[in-house]
C-alpha cells in the first residue's frame, strides 16, 4: 500500500524484507529517507546502523496502534518520526516532506561546518604566515638599526682615535651588569644602543682637543664638556633612539651632583645613565690617553 501511494508521489521505491537486506540496499545506493516497520524486522537494530553509518539520513518508524511506546523509545533513539497503522496518505506524505527537508538541514549544516572549518584552518595559517612574516621584518629592521649604531660609533672613533674600541667595550661592560640587575630584554637592548651611542656628541667637538696630547686648559674642558647635550641633539630626530635620550645625556652625571650638564644628583639621574656612568670611567682610565698612560685595572677598581 505504501508503494502504491509513494509511487504516485513521485517518489522512487527500495524495497527490504528484511534488516540485512536492507543494509545491502542502503550500500548500493543514496536515499532521502528509510521507512522502518518495527515489528517485521527489529526497527531498533536497524535505526542504530543508520544512525551510525548514514548519519543525516532520517529513519521514520512504521508501529502498530500496540507499539507506540516502543516508537517513542526509538525516537530518543534518533529516528525523526513514527506512523501508527493504518496509514493515512496525507500523514505519510507530510511525514516524508519533515523528514527530507530535515535531512536537507542537515546536510547544509555539515557543510556550512566544513566550510566553516575550512575558513578557519586557512585563517590560522594566514595569521601564522603574516606573523612569521612580521617577525622576520622586525629582526631585519633590528639589525640594520644596530648596523646603523655601530656606523655612528665608528663615526665617533674617527675622529678621535685614542678611544677606538671604547664605546663597544662601555657598551659590553653595561649589558653585564644591567644583567645582573635584572634587566628585561627591552632595557638591555635600550642600554645596549645606547652606550654604542653614549659619546656620539663629540662629532661636534674640535678634533685639536680630541687630540691635544697634553692636560685641556678650563676653556677647552668646558668645551669638551658639551659632548652630552650635542649627542641627545643629534639623536633626538630618531624615534627609535629616543629612549637611550637621558643617558647619552647624563652619561656624565656624578652620583655627588658634581658631574655634568645637568649637576643631577643620586636617583634623580636616569638608571641607564648611571649604569654607563661606571664602565665609562673604567675604560677611560684603563685606556692610554693623549696626555697620560693607561691605569692597571687593580689601580681603577681602586
Ligand atoms: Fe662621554
Amino acid at each position: 500500500m505504501l508503494q502504491v501511494h509513494l509511487d504516485k508521489a513521485g517518489y522512487y521505491i527500495s524495497e527490504a524484507k528484511d534488516a540485512e537486506t536492507a543494509y545491502k540496499i542502503l550500500e548500493g545506493k543514496s536515499f532521502e529517507v528509510v521507512i522502518c516497520n518495527i515489528r517485521k524486522i527489529g526497527g531498533g537494530k536497524i535505526l542504530e546502523h543508520i544512525k551510525e553509518r548514514y548519519g543525516t539520513l532520517p529513519v521514520i518508524m512504521l508501529t502498530g496502534s500496540a507499539d507506540v511506546d516502543t516508537a517513542i523509545e526509538l525516537m530518543k533513539k534518533g529516528a525523526i518520526d513514527y506512523l501508527t497503522k493504518p496509514i493515512k496518505k496525507d500523514e505519510l506524505l507530510i511525514a516524508l516532506e519533515i523528514a527530507v527537508e530535515q535531512k536537507r538541514l542537515l546536510e547544509e549544516k555539515s557543510e556550512l561546518e566544513n566550510k566553516n572549518r575550512e575558513y578557519q584552518h586557512g585563517l590560522e595559517q594566514r595569521i601564522t604566515e603574516r606573523t612569521s612574516k612580521l617577525e622576520e621584518a622586525y629582526s631585519q629592521l633590528k639589525q640594520a638599526t644596530f648596523d646603523m649604531v655601530k656606523a655612528l660609533s665608528g663615526a665617533i672613533e674617527a675622529k678621535d682615535p685614542f678611544t677606538k674600541g671604547h664605546s663597544y667595550r662601555v657598551s659590553q661592560l653595561s649589558v653585564e651588569i644591567a644583567k645582573r640587575l635584572d634587566f628585561s630584554e627591552e632595557q638591555l637592548e635600550i642600554l645596549e644602543y645606547g652606550s654604542l651611542l653614549h659619546d656620539i656628541g663629540k662629532i661636534g667637538i674640535k678634533e685639536t682637543i680630541l687630540k691635544k696630547p697634553a692636560r685641556l686648559t678650563i676653556k677647552e674642558y668646558t668645551h669638551i664638556k658639551r659632548h652630552p647635550i650635542i649627542g641627545e641633539e643629534i639623536i633626538r630626530p630618531v624615534e627609535i633612539f629616543r629612549p637611550a635620550l637621558p643617558l647619552i645625556r647624563n652619561h656624565h652625571e656624578h652620583f655627588d651632583g658634581r658631574g655634568y650638564p645637568d649637576g643631577l644628583k643620586g636617583k634623580e639621574i636616569n638608571i641607564f645613565a648611571r649604569i654607563i656612568a661606571v664602565p665609562d670611567s673604567f675604560d677611560a682610565m684603563t685606556s692610554d690617553r693623549p696626555y697620560r698612560k693607561a691605569l692597571t685595572v687593580k689601580e681603577a677598581l681602586s
